[in-house]
C-alpha cells in the first residue's frame, strides 16, 4: 500500500518572518492525529532551519528544493546533502521544470544528484513532465519515458522504491490549467509501467508518483482518487495554510 504523500514546494516565496507565520498556520490547520497522509514542506534554503525547528514535534517532514552533488568544497552558492540533513531535511526536490528551464538541469545532472541524495540518506522527489509543445506534438510518452529512464539510470531497485516521482506537466504549472484526472492518470500509469519494465512490477507498485501542476483544494480530491496518483506536489496553493491543509484533507480516504 502506497501512502498518499502531499508535498508543498514553496519555490522562491516566504522570507524568515513569513516562514514562521506559514508554519504556525499549518500547525493550527493540520490534523496531526491523521496518519494516513504523509506531509512534506519544501521551503527555500534560508527558511529550512527555522521550519525544521518549528516542525520538530510534528509528523510533517522537511524537504529542500535542490542540492549539489558534492559533500563540500569550493562550490560558491551551492548546498550539500549533508548541510540539508543537518537542518532536518529528509527529502529533496530534484529536476523541477523551473530548474531545467532556467538553470540548465538535465536528466544527467538530476541522475547524479539523485544517486548522491540516496547515498546521503535523503529521499529525492524527481520531477518529470512535458511542455505544451511536446504534448501537442503527441510526444508526451517519449519525453516522460526518456526523463524517467535518464533520471533513474544505475539506481538500484531498493533505492528506486524509496524515490518519489513527481509528474508535473510544464503547461499546468502556475497556469491554472490542471491536467484532467484522466490525462494525469494516463501518464502516471505509463511511468509505473516503465518502472515495472526497468525493475519489476513489485518495485513499480511501491513507487509513490505525485501529480503537480495547479493542484488546488477544488481539484485535489478527483486527482487524488485516481489509482496511480499517490499524492501531489503543490506550488501556489501551499503558500496559504488553509488551502494546503484542505488539499491534505482531500487525500484522506
Ligand atoms: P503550481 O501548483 O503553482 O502550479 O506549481 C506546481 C509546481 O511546480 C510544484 O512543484
Amino acid at each position: 500500500m502506497r501512502t498518499k504523500t502531499i508535498a508543498g514546494n514553496w519555490k522562491m516565496f516566504k522570507n524568515f518572518q513569513q516562514t514562521e507565520d506559514l508554519i504556525n498556520g499549518l500547525k493550527k490547520a493540520l490534523d496531526f492525529t491523521d496518519k494516513s497522509v504523509k506531509v512534506i514542506v519544501c521551503p527555500p534554503f534560508t527558511s529550512l532551519a527555522l521550519a525544521g525547528s518549528l516542525l520538530k514535534e510534528t509528523p510533517v517532514a522537511l524537504g529542500a528544493q535542490n542540492m549539489y552533488f558534492e559533500d563540500e568544497g569550493a562550490f560558491t552558492g551551492e548546498i550539500s546533502p549533508g548541510m540539508l540533513k543537518s537542518v532536518g531535511c529528509e527529502y529533496v526536490i530534484l529536476g523541477h521544470s523551473e530548474r531545467r528551464l532556467y538553470f540548465h538541469e538535465t536528466n544527467e545532472s538530476v541522475n547524479t544528484k539523485a544517486k548522491k541524495a540516496l547515498a546521503s540518506g535523503l529521499i529525492p522527489i524527481v520531477c518529470v513532465g512535458e511542455t505544451l509543445e511536446e504534448r501537442e506534438k503527441n510526444i508526451t510518452d517519449l519525453i516522460v519515458s526518456t526523463q524517467v529512464r535518464g533520471c533513474l539510470k544505475e539506481i538500484s531497485a531498493a533505492d528506486v522504491e524509496r524515490i518519489i516521482i513527481a509528474y508535473e506537466p510544464v503547461w499546468a504549472i502556475g497556469t491554472g490549467k490542471t491536467a484532467t484526472p484522466q490525462q494525469a492518470e494516463e501518464v502516471h500509469l505509463l511511468i509505473r509501467k516503465l518502472v515495472g519494465q526497468l525493475y519489476s512490477w513489485a518495485t513499480a507498485e511501491k513507487v509513490v508518483i505525485q501529480y503537480g501542476g495547479s493542484v488546488k483544494p477544488e481539484n485535489a480530491k478527483e486527482l487524488l482518487s485516481q489509482p496511480n496518483i499517490d499524492g501531489a506536489l503543490v506550488g501556489g496553493a501551499c503558500l496559504k495554510a488553509d488551502s494546503f491543509a484542505s488539499i491534505i484533507k482531500s487525500a484522506t480516504a
